[in-house]
C-alpha cells in the first residue's frame, strides 16, 4: 500500500511578547516549528508553548472560528488563527502581534472592556413586549432575515475595532463591531424597538463618527461589511430626523 506523504516545513515564527507587569517594552521571541497542512497557526502557537515556551499567553476557546477569541495580526493582517493554515500563507517566516489598539494583557491576550461596553451600549438582544409573545417559537420571514443576515454572522472578535481609525481618535465612539449588531437588532422584524435603536446610534457616539475608512471591512475574517450597515443606519437616521420635523 503506497504510503501519504504529509507536505512538511519549518517555519519561523516571531511571536510579540509583552508583560506589562515586567516589561518595560514588548520584544519578538522567534521559534521554529515544522507545520504541515493541517497546521493552523493557533496549533502552531500551541506546540510552541508545549515544546519551547510555557508563559506564552494567547486566548482560544472554540478552535472553529465561531467564537472570535484567536483574533490577531498574522503577518500584519487581521485573522483568527484557529482559521488560518500556515502553510496557506505561503511564508518562510510568520510575525504574530495581539490586536492593535486594545492594552495588551499578555503577549497575544488584550483587554477587550471597552469594546464590551460599547457593544452593551446598543443593547445587543431583541426587545419586545414578551407578555404579547406566543407559545410557539416567533417566526421570521425569510425575505425579512435575508436584511440581517451577514450581521448575524459577526462573532465579536473585535478586529473591526481594534483596526478602526475613528476608534482610535475617539474614545467614545461606538465603532463599527457595536454599530453592526446595532444595524442586526435595529433592522430585525422581530424587534420592537427600531425607532429608539436609531435614536441611540443618531447620538454623538454614534454612525456620524464613522469617516467611511472602510478598515473595519478589510480588518473582519469573516468578511462582513459593518460600513455598509453604518451607511444604511445613516439613512435610516436621516430619514427618521426628517420624519420629526
Ligand atoms: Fe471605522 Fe469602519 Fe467607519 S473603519 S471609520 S467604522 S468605515
Ligand atoms: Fe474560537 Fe478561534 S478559537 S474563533
Amino acid at each position: 500500500m503506497s504510503e501519504i506523504k504529509k507536505e512538511t516545513k519549518r517555519i519561523t515564527f516571531k511571536i510579540k511578547r509583552f508583560n506589562p507587569v515586567v516589561d518595560i517594552e514588548p520584544y519578538w521571541d522567534t521559534f521554529e516549528l515544522d507545520c504541515h497542512e493541517g497546521t493552523t497557526v493557533l496549533i502552531a502557537v500551541q506546540e510552541i508553548i508545549a515544546k519551547h515556551d510555557g508563559s506564552i499567553a494567547m486566548r482560544y476557546n472554540c478552535r472553529g472560528g465561531i467564537c472570535g477569541s484567536c483574533a490577531m495580526l498574522v503577518n500584519n493582517k487581521y485573522m483568527l488563527a484557529c482559521e488560518t493554515l500556515v502553510l496557506k500563507l505561503n511564508k518562510k517566516e510568520i510575525k504574530l502581534e495581539p490586536l492593535p489598539f486594545f492594552p495588551v494583557i499578555k503577549d497575544l491576550v488584550v483587554d477587550m472592556s471597552q469594546f464590551y461596553e460599547k457593544l452593551l451600549a446598543i443593547e445587543p438582544y431583541l426587545k419586545r413586549d414578551h407578555s404579547k409573545d406566543p407559545e410557539t417559537e416567533i417566526l421570521q420571514n425569510p425575505t425579512d432575515f435575508l436584511i440581517i443576515e451577514e450581521a448575524t454572522k459577526c462573532i465579536l472578535c473585535g478586529a473591526c475595532h481594534s483596526s478602526c481609525v475613528s476608534v482610535w481618535t475617539d474614545k467614545n465612539y461606538l465603532g463599527p463591531g457595536a454599530l453592526l449588531k446595532a444595524f442586526r437588532f435595529a433592522n430585525d422584524t422581530r424587534d420592537e424597538d427600531h425607532k429608539a435603536r436609531i435614536k441611540r446610534v443618531t447620538a454623538e457616539d454614534g454612525v456620524f463618527r464613522c469617516h467611511t475608512a472602510f478598515n473595519c471591512v478589510e480588518a473582519c475574517p469573516k468578511e462582513l461589511n459593518p460600513t455598509e450597515a453604518i451607511q444604511t443606519l445613516k439613512r435610516q437616521s436621516a430619514k427618521q430626523v426628517l420624519k420629526f420635523w
